[in-house]
């Protein structure tokens, strides 16, 4: 989950090119580093259109790398240290090779994303090198489109492009997902780095995250477009908040194993096996796992929806989805559901809901082409009236996974 920022200030959802982004790191290592780099390297964000919170609960998920990410210019040096500088947050982060191993120091922010990652990829090549790295964005921080994972994948891509190891796109993944959990203590599923290491371009990536098999689902760019909405509320939290909910479900998950019938995940159970343990579970425990359940629901009838073009039933799905999110997962906010109830009385809009953890940061709207200017003029003008902010709006395209900057 993004959270290098607890402050979301991107005054726009930033436009810059691949081209910008190039030139900026190019230039930014130059002048730190007094070097040119060895190459530049992209890593997607991503949205997620339907499953929220189902990949730490053994579920499926939906996600969509999206044309904005994270680039990094990386050189590899002969000597035991690791220098690090990201034109978001103005700051070098210096450490030897050993350090690696030492305690982690929060203080460094941003930087352990980086440093977890370099760290495992290392262990799986079975070599250490020193590096220079510089960063820059043109996705907006800590706003639920997975700036974290970005980090990761590209600076595992990187790495792994430079050594010449060639790890499997799905093992730079796992290589990330291990950084956020183990290195930087979130108890995040594999949604986002799986999305940002294999997204395909005009494709979403239904994901089965206990298996962790997948298929690619074409979207139809013509008849749907992505608009996401920043409501730049700050995450302020929103890491004690997740791994409250990892709690909550694994609590949920143990009660039905030891009550019901023991199955691998929370998001194998029916409403029938919660029904029968109601009595022994928390009020929050029965909302958490009530979300996770009808979720998986939801995820295969909307899955089924899009491959048959049905796109006013899919609409449904995602938006069962945000009132679930909202009401029993609890992590929406004001702002959120703002957009989503605002969006949602439009003609033309197919569905709306938060994206990422909630908490605050972004909503996708889900909208035909020529329904784009009103949504972002009728939501825009709510929104500003009630919260007295201008939320960002930006359409996105469904893109690639990770790449070199030529
Ligand atoms: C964050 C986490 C993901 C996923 C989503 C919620 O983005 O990093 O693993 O759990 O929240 O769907």
């Amino acid at each position: 989950m993004a959270s290098q920022t607890e402050q979301n200030t991107t005054p726009n959802l930033a436009m810059k090119s691949d081209d910008t982004l190039r030139s900026s790191v190019l230039e930014s290592f130059r002048s730190a580093y007094g070097v040119e780099a060895d190459g530049v390297f992209f890593a997607p964000g991503r949205v997620n259109l339907l499953g929220a919170h189902l990949d730490y609960n053994g579920g499926d998920v939906l996600p969509v790398a999206v044309d904005l990410g994270i680039a990094g210019a990386f050189a590899l040096r002969d000597r035991d240290t690791i220098r690090l500088r990201s034109l978001q947050a103005d700051q070098i982060v210096e450490i030897s090779l050993e350090d690696l191993d030492g305690k982690i120091d929060p203080a460094r922010g941003w930087a352990n994303y980086v440093l977890g990652t370099a760290k495992l990829l290392f262990e799986r090549v079975g070599q250490r090198r020193g590096f220079d790295a510089v960063f820059d964005s043109n996705l907006p921080m800590a706003a639920g489109l997975s700036s974290s994972a970005a980090i990761e994948v590209v600076t595992a891509y990187a790495l792994d492009a430079l050594l010449g190891a060639g790890v499997p796109l799905v093992d730079l993944a796992r290589i990330g997902h291990r950084a956020e959990r183990e290195y930087v203590g979130v108890q995040c599923g594999i949604m986002d780095q799986f999305a940002s290491a294999l997204g395909r371009e005009g494709h979403a990536l239904w994901l089965h995250c206990t298996q962790e098999t997948f298929e690619y689902v074409p979207l139809s760019k013509g008849a749907l477009q992505i608009l996401v909405v920043d409501t730049r509320k700050s995450r302020k939290l929103a890491e004690v908040a997740f791994n409250d909910r990892v709690r909550e479900c694994a609590e949920a998950h143990a009660i039905l194993r030891a009550k019901v019938r023991d199955l691998p995940a929370l998001a194998d159970y029916t409403r029938a096996d919660l029904a029968d343990v109601e009595a022994d579970l928390s009020i929050e425990q029965h909302r958490r796992a009530r979300h996770v359940i009808t979720e998986m629901r939801r995820i295969r009838e909307g899955v089924a929806s899009l491959k048959a073009g049905d796109l006013a039933s899919f609409g449904a799905q995602v938006v069962a989805s945000h009132v679930s999110t909202a009401e029993d997962y609890e992590v929406s906010c004001d702002e959120l559901d703002l957009v989503v109830h605002e969006s949602c009385r439009l003609a033309r809009v197919h569905g709306a809901r938060l994206t990422g953890a909630g908490f605050g940061g972004c909503a996708i709207v889900l909208a035909e082409p020529d329904a784009v200017p009103e949504v972002r003029e009728t939501v825009g003008r709510s929104f500003q009236d009630r919260f007295g902010v201008e939320p960002g709006f930006r359409v996105l395209t469904p893109g690639g996974g990770p790449r070199m900057l030529h």
